[in-house]
């Protein structure tokens, strides 16, 4: 039998990880900058947990999750998403005793079970980041222009921010009413999944790819004209703020989020090059879900990124992880000093290899360039017997000798100065 990885769950090999951790270390600066505390919950909760806030009738808990029962008989998911169990956290540990406010990030895998593609996986990879108790639009703005200046900063082009107001349950009502009644003048057109979705959650239905569908919904009612009075004033001032922060962004009024909890603002970053699945990343707030799955009345909003995919559109740079210096060394006396004075090197901070082998200068120069070492320190026998060694450039295609007693240091100023 071949052993192979499971359908939708990929290896992340040693030539992407220097990007994966890129990617990482830019979020945890940026964040922790703007104030936020990293958090990490487990893999696996209780069903329930996702079942109640991200809605029974959502495609994710219909029909993606990855549910089953454990040796004591308990029916646990892989996380689908993070939102949920950082809300779990802040309740449980009750970290809204001395001040309701908490800004907290996540970074890993999810796991949902859908037809896996490009940009879509079974096993992905979120930065989550949640701001829990303040309901002011400032904070809207701000989580939506950290993201825009995150993706700014990583060198992420061609991203636009889209926004909605999803309402809160007091707009919501009558205008799913509404809907309900447009989609039932309309059911004719409409697919046989959307005629079983209009009665559940009418939402839906904008979400159908189907053409009949999307001719329908573009005359439907939108949520937009219903907002009440504090739902309207929130997203003017939502959009007010992010003019302040001069963040660019475009009104959507047929999103959908995937997820139940959101009200008011929701939000996503599509990317067109991404193709069909285009959003990088997607949030909103969510007033009411502390309080739904046992905590207090406080409200919420995050965000996720979606690693995989801000992978697939991230400006490509050389993979910052490899040696800054590899020592190519022939015979056998360089070779034990490559050997000590590349142990040495890296203790004092230079990131430096070598190849072991006694390999021709060619095979080493060619392994320096697999490994991405911008410097190779050749110490040759003509080399050694003259006290010298070479240190070559393999950006600039330079080199200079350097005398040999002294190396160390050498090396150290001279690789130091100049990255
Ligand atoms: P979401 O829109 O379901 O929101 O996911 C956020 C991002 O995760 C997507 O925009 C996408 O980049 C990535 N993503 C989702 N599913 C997949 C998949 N199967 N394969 C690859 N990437 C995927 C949430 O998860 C919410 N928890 C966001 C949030 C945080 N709302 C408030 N706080």
């Amino acid at each position: 039998m071949e052993l192979k990885a499971i359908r939708g769950f990929n290896d992340i090999l040693p030539t992407e990880t220097g990007q994966w951790r890129v990617v990482e270390e830019r979020a945890r600066e940026v964040l922790e900058g703007f104030g936020f505390s990293e958090i990490r919950v487990p893999i696996l909760e209780k069903t329930e947990l996702f079942s109640r806030s991200i809605g029974e009738e959502t495609d994710i808990v219909e029909k993606e999750m990855y549910t089953f029962q454990d040796r004591s008989g308990d029916l646990v998911t892989l996380r689908p998403e993070a939102t949920a169990s950082l809300a779990r956290a802040y309740i449980e540990h009750k970290m809204y005793a001395h001040d309701p406010m908490a800004k907290l990030y996540s970074i890993g895998p999810m796991f949902r079970h859908e037809r896996p593609q490009k940009g879509r996986y079974r096993q992905f990879h979120q930065v989550d980041v949640e701001v829990f108790g303040v309901s002011h639009p400032m904070v809207d703005a701000e989580v939506m222009a950290i993201l825009m200046h995150y993706l700014s900063v990583l060198g992420v082009k061609g991203c636009e921010l889209q926004i909605t107001s999803l309402g809160c349950p007091t707009c919501r009502v009558p205008y799913k009413e509404d809907l309900k009644a447009f989609l039932r003048d309309h059911r004719s057109q409409l697919c046989p999944d959307c005629r079983r979705r209009m009665e559940i959650n009418p939402l839906r239905v904008f979400d159908c790819k189907v053409q009949g569908c999307q001719e329908v919904m573009s005359e439907a009612p939108l949520i937009g004209n219903y907002l009440c009075q504090e739902c309207d004033e929130h997203f003017a001032g939502v959009k007010a703020y992010l003019e302040t922060l001069d963040v660019p962004y475009m009104i959507n009024p047929r999103m959908v989020r995937g997820l139940d909890y959101y009200t008011k603002t929701a939000f996503e970053v599509v990317a067109e090059a991404l193709g069909a699945q285009n959003a990088v990343a997607g949030g909103g707030r969510y007033d009411r879900l502390i309080e739904e799955l046992g905590g207090p009345n406080i409200p919420g909003i995050g965000f996720s990124i979606g690693m995989e995919r801000l992978l697939l559109i991230l400006p490509e740079e050389p993979c910052p992880s490899g040696p800054s210096l590899f020592i190519a060394a022939l015979g056998e006396v360089a070779q034990r000093e490559a050997f000590s004075l590349s142990y040495r090197l890296n203790v004092a901070g230079v990131r430096a290899m070598m190849g072991f082998e006694g390999r021709s200068l060619k095979a080493q120069m060619r392994r320096a360039n697999k490994f991405g070492a911008r410097y190779v320190l050749i110490i040759g026998e003509d080399e050694l017997r003259e006290g010298k060694a070479i240190l070559r450039d393999m950006e600039g295609r330079r080199q200079q000798e350097i005398p040999l007693p002294g190396v160390f240091e050498e090396v150290i100023s001279r690789i130091e100065g100049s990255l």
